[in-house]
Formats: structure tokens, sequence, C-alpha cells
């Protein structure tokens, strides 16, 4: 029980890596506030959770509205007592498969800046605030990307990443002295979530065979990365067992970042 007696924020949890990872927290001990723009997948996960004897509350976020980010970091407060991890996993794709830095539009690239960054700060900086009004520290982990890492194609979406990476970093130095720590997870490829399909490439049900052997081809060590591989990472971030662990971008990668 890694998370026993934690109050944690999961965002996205309706899907992939933040339905994994609500789900392994839960285990863990942690009751868990899941956070989604689609209440109905967020309330699915609730439920799973609910059945496995954890404890789950939902919430309607879109994470990048201020007013939706408080009230979300509020009903981790209102039902649970206090905040102890906030996971900013939320994260929206290259608009179209395989567009090149030319072919997005301003309003793909205030799309992509407007989610995937835009929420990291919301949620990192009300956090903050609500840590330092505790005064007993407290974790943010972020999901960024080895196209934060490297370039891995998927220029402007890689870009936001970059800076969810930095902001992970920079975050980890001013909240040091407060007990705060921030760390990131760098996915690589993770064709088993909605994510691709939401990038227009196919979702998992769509995908042929030969697709996801590509997609795991790409690693090192030959297989997808799965949802279930962040949450575990995220777990381990999110304890105390990584107490003195903070600024660190993780990949999950099955070794790409290391070729
Ligand atoms: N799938 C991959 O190959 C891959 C690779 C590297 C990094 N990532 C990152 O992993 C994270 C999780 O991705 P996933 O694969 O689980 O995706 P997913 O599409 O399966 O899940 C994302 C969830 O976020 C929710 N969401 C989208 N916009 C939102 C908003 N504005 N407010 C609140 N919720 C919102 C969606 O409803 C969905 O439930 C993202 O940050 C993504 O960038 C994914």
């Amino acid at each position: 029980m890694l998370l026993e007696g934690k109050s944690a924020v999961v965002t996205g949890a309706g899907s992939g890596v933040g339905r994994a990872s609500a789900v392994r927290f839960a285990e863990e001990g942690a009751r868990v506030v899941c956070a989604d723009i689609s209440l109905e997948r967020v309330e699915e996960t609730a439920e799973l959770i609910g059945k496995a004897g954890g404890t789950a509350v939902t919430v309607r976020t879109d994470v990048s509205r201020e007013d939706d980010v408080i009230a979300m970091l509020g009903a981790a407060v209102e039902h649970f007592g206090r905040l102890d991890v906030l996971f900013n996993n939320v994260g929206v794709p290259t608009p179209r498969l395989g567009a090149l830095l030319e072919d997005h539009t301003v309003e793909d690239f205030d799309r992509l800046i407007g989610v995937n960054l835009r929420s990291v700060f919301l949620g990192s900086k009300h956090a903050v605030l609500r840590f330092k009004e505790q005064g007993d520290g407290g974790v943010i982990l972020n999901t960024g990307s080895v196209a934060g890492l490297v370039g891995w194609g998927g220029s402007v979406y890689g870009s936001t990443k970059g800076a969810v990476h930095q902001l992970t970093r920079a975050v980890a130095i001013e909240g040091a002295p407060f007990g705060i720590r921030a760390n990131a997870i760098c996915p690589a490829g993770m064709p088993f979530t909605n994510f691709m399909a939401a990038g227009g490439m196919g979702g998992a049900d769509q995908m042929s065979e030969e697709a996801v052997r590509q997609v795991g081809a790409m690693h090192p060590l030959g297989r997808p990365i799965t949802a279930e591989d962040c949450a575990e990472a995220a777990v381990y971030l999110a304890s105390d067992r990584a107490a003195n662990i903070t600024g660190v971008l993780l990949p999950v990668d099955g070794g790409y970042v290391a070729r």
C-alpha cells in the first residue's frame, strides 16, 4: 500500500494512462479524484475502483480552464480533507497523422499549447498554492513524452511536451524548499490507449496487428508501451519511496531515448 492515506487527483482519468493510474493509485490505498472532460468515461473508472474496494470521486474538468482546475483540486479537499498528489496527465495529440510543422494551423498550435502546457501550468500553480497552505509538502507528477526529449515527430506536440518537462524541473527547484516534489513520466508509443485515435491514427481496436507490431518495434525492448507501464512509474514517483527524487523526467519507453 504505497499510497495509503494519500489524497490524489488524476487528470485524464477516463482513459489510457489516467485510468490505469487512478486504478493503481486506489489499489495502493490512495483516495482518488478522477477528473476528465468526459464524465461518462471517468464514471466508468470510478466504478472500476469502487468494485475493487477503493475510494474514488469523479469530477468533470476541462483542464485548460482555470475555474475547472480550481474546482477539481477543491474536490480533493472537500471529499478527502487535503491534497497530497496531483497527476497532470492530460495531453492531446498532433491533429493529423504525419503533420509536418508547416501543416499546422495557428488553431492547431493554440489548441496543443492551450491543453498540453496550459493544463500543467494551471494544475501546478493551484496545487503549489494548496501544498503551501497545508505546509507539509506535496507531489506533482506530469505526463511528458519522449517527443519532448528527442525529435520524435509531431513538432508542435513535441514542443508542448518539452515545455512540460522544463516546467516540471522549474517547479521541482522552486518547490523543493517547501517539500514539494515534481517529476514527469515520458512515455513512448502507446497504441492501446485512445490517444492515437484522437490524433486520427486509429485506436487499438482499429489498428492492425502489423501496425501494433511496428509501434513495438520502435522500442529497443521490442514491445508497445502500455498505460499500465506508465501507471507503475506514476505510483512509484507519487509515493514516499521516491521521497528524495524530484525534477526527474523518467522515460517509460522501452529504451527508445537510450539509443
Ligand atoms: N499514447 C501515446 O502514444 C503517448 C505517448 C507519449 C505520451 N503520451 C501522453 O500520455 C498522456 C495520456 O495519454 P493517453 O495515451 O492515455 O491518452 P487517452 O486519449 O487514452 O486519454 C486522454 C484522456 O484525457 C481526456 N482529456 C482530453 N482533453 C481534456 C481536457 N481538456 N480536460 C480534461 N480531460 C481531457 C480525454 O477525455 C481522455 O480520457 C497524454 O499527456 C499524452 O500526451 C501518450
